[in-house]
């Protein structure tokens, strides 16, 4: 079972309250390295890309890729646009067979917002594609998308109207997380994704994954928050073990030595975000 909607994904994980992983990739190192750990762990996985990776690699690329390494291996896997304001990379990506985007319009007004997002749904949806949706913009700059401030949080009843209205597939609330690394420990509004799901069971998404605690992961998961961001950590992961190997092997110049080396490196950091979020051993 290689490539699968997002929705399918998503549905199990909401329904059973375990969380995926959304693993941010920014080459063919990192993506071999999310879908093995997938693998390993018998897990249901989220390759997810920034809309700046995209604008290096391109779509299709991306999305061959993604064919290709997700095809070797027999877990249910999806590929995800993270953050994007830019309609035409979202139909870049539909166009290029992508599983599900996020449209970010986070920074346009409310109504604005609403008509715009109601329209990616229609066209992604044409395609078999997954939406997910954004209000309130979350703090922090992730790949060039956002600024350190965060938006102003929207009432109850215009959030649920704009989840009901728009027909998006998930969506990322403002809850204080925040992307890059955590400053202090963050104040986690765990009332707002308890009031959104009473309202509407639709599965939330957490961005800003890394530096937050255990109990935090957990209690967002059982909430009904399934889908679960995880970016700079593997940044740092890449680089630190890029670094290290280059540091102890001065004079080793195979390059499928070093690449193997972070690879390894990136396994074991995604394959334990798995078992924490209890993805480990439910693909079917
Ligand atoms: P981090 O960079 O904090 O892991 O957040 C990732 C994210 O939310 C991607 O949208």
């Amino acid at each position: 079972m290689p490539v699968v909607p997002m929705q399918q994904i998503l549905k199990h994980a909401f329904e059973n309250r375990y969380g995926v992983g959304a693993f941010n990739i920014v080459d063919g190192i990192t993506m071999d390295a999310v879908l093995t750990a997938a693998a390993e762990t018998r897990s249901p996985v989220i390759v997810q890309v920034s809309v700046k990776t995209v604008k290096v690699m391109g779509a299709k690329l991306i999305r061959l890729m993604f064919h290709e390494m997700a095809g070797r291996v027999s877990v249910p896997a999806t590929l995800h646009l993270d953050h994007c304001p830019d309609r035409a990379v979202i139909d870049e990506c539909l166009a290029a067979g992508w599983n599900s985007v996020l449209f970010d319009g986070s920074k346009l007004s409310y109504e604005e917002n609403m008509v715009q997002t109601r329209s990616v749904v229609e066209a992604a949806h044409a395609y078999g594609a997954a939406v997910e949706g954004e209000l309130e913009a979350v703090k922090g700059v992730e790949d060039g998308v956002g600024d350190e401030y965060g938006g102003p949080i929207v009432a109850l009843d215009k959030a649920v109207a704009f989840i009901r209205q728009t027909g998006i597939d998930s969506f990322a609330p403002a809850i204080g997380t925040a992307h890059g690394l955590y400053k202090g420990t963050p104040k986690i509004n765990f009332k707002r994704v308890e009031e959104i799901l009473a309202e509407e069971p639709i599965p939330l998404v957490v961005h800003g994954g890394t530096g937050l605690s255990e109990e935090t992961f957990r209690r967002l998961i059982k909430s009904g928050a399934p889908k679960v961001n995880i970016s700079t950590q593997l940044k740092i992961t890449y680089a630190d073990s890029f670094r290290n190997y280059l540091a102890e092997k001065p004079t080793e110049y195979d390059p499928l030595k070093l690449i193997g080396a972070v690879k390894k490196a990136l396994v074991a950091e995604v394959s334990s975000f798995m078992r924490f979020f209890e993805s480990e051993g439910k693909a079917a």
